[in-house]
């Protein structure tokens, strides 16, 4: 499973990061990237769920 965020949708709600800090990253302006190559590690696929399912941007998707 990878997760990425689609930058042109970002707009800096942060909630991805508040629900998966594992997964995501911040830059200074706020906008989220997935960390890595978004891969997801065991034990965190239900924290990239929650985030893809709570970006109100709809700007984070899952890659099975
Ligand atoms: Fe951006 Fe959505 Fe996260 S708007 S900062 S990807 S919650």
């Amino acid at each position: 499973m990878k997760v990425t965020v689609d930058a042109s949708l970002c707009q800096g709600h942060n909630r991805c990061y508040a629900l998966a800090p594992d997964l995501f990253q911040l830059d200074d302006a706020g906008f989220a990237s997935a960390v890595g190559d978004g891969t997801v590690p065991p034990g965190q696929e239900d924290a990239a769920e929650l985030a893809a399912d709570n970006c109100p941007e709809m700007a984070v998707t899952i890659h099975a």
